[in-house]
């Protein structure tokens, strides 16, 4: 794996493979055995947005592996001032040995693959969160001891995270229901694909979606770069919220996930957020074991 630019690129076996890696390293970071697997390599981290979860879990990923980590905030590079990316690709293949890069565009993301001659990681795109998903899906297979076969909902936008949990549970063999108002669907090509499956359905009736539900997950209603719409989007999606009435047509035991930051009241109630803050904290921990996985896997 010479990248992890979006899910749809990986193969399920692939999948697997990051997320039985990711098991053992956390094994082995609980048990105190160091595993400098990727000693003197530096991975550059540009952030074109926010992050608490993706910058510190990727810093203190690389320092476990015996690495080291380099922020790079876009409006300090010359990237921000317009030098293209193709030619910011080439300058920091020179000097780095990968590349982790949180954005708008994910066209942004492909160019500097494209471009570059070191591994990229996406941390976060408009489009998709490949990283967030794989913790995601290791937190489920950690809880719930398998992964295929079981129901995953996702309440609420039709954004970056429901894009890459369809493609994340699809190719573990889970089925994925969606329930997202018209007009804030995710990625049409996406749902055409996941549909093939057998396994995917897509309704605005978020009771129809959690019925039988094993695990369900939500998001915020506005993400990183729509904070202008956040008013228009508290109407649009009142209603497509995680509380005690969608629980209780989901399975008994179900679990809860959410990626964080979570705005309590509009997209997950403070009730069921508590009742599930061991899964939901678990699940940000497991960014830290599933990155460094992803980062053996592309720069090792
Ligand atoms: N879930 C997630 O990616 O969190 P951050 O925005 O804090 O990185
Ligand atoms: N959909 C959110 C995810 C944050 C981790 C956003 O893009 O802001």
């Amino acid at each position: 794996m010479k990248h992890l630019l979006k899910l749809s690129d990986l193969s399920e076996k692939e999948i697997i493979e990051i997320l039985n890696l990711a098991d053992q390293l956390k094994f082995e970071k609980k048990n105190g055995i160091e595993h400098h697997l990727l000693k003197g390599k530096t991975l550059g981290m540009i952030f074109e947005k926010s992050s608490t979860r993706t910058r510190v879990s990727f810093e203190v990923g690389m320092y476990d592996l015996g690495g080291s980590a380099l922020f790079l905030s876009s409006k300090d590079l010359q990237i921000g001032r317009g030098e293209p990316v193709e030619d910011t690709a080439r300058v920091l293949s020179r000097y780095l040995d990968g590349i982790m890069i949180r954005t708008f565009e994910q066209a942004e993301v492909e160019n500097l693959a494209a471009c570059g001659s070191i591994p990229i990681i996406n941390g976060l795109t408009d489009y998709c969160h490949p990283c967030q998903v794989l913790a995601d899906l290791m937190t489920i297979r950690e809880h719930k001891g398998i992964l295929k076969g079981l129901k995953l909902c996702y309440v609420g936008d039709g954004n970056n995270m429901a894009n890459s949990l369809i493609v994340g549970g699809i190719k573990a063999g889970m089925t994925v229901s969606v329930a997202c108002p018209e007009g804030y669907r995710p990625d049409a090509d996406i749902m055409k694909w996941a549909a093939e499956s057998g396994r995917f359905t897509c309704t605005d009736n978020v009771l129809e979606a959690a019925d039988g539900a094993d695990v369900l997950y939500t998001d915020v209603w506005a993400s990183m770069g729509q904070e202008g719409e956040a008013e228009e989007r508290k109407k649009i999606f009142k209603g497509y919220q995680i509380n005690s009435s969608v629980m209780a047509v989901a399975n008994q035991g179900a679990m809860v996930l959410h990626c964080l930051p979570a705005h309590r009241e509009e997209e997950i109630t403070a009730e069921v957020f508590e009742a599930h803050a061991d899964e939901i904290f678990d699940e940000a921990e497991n960014r830290l074991h599933a990155q460094k996985a992803v980062l053996v896997k592309c720069m090792k």
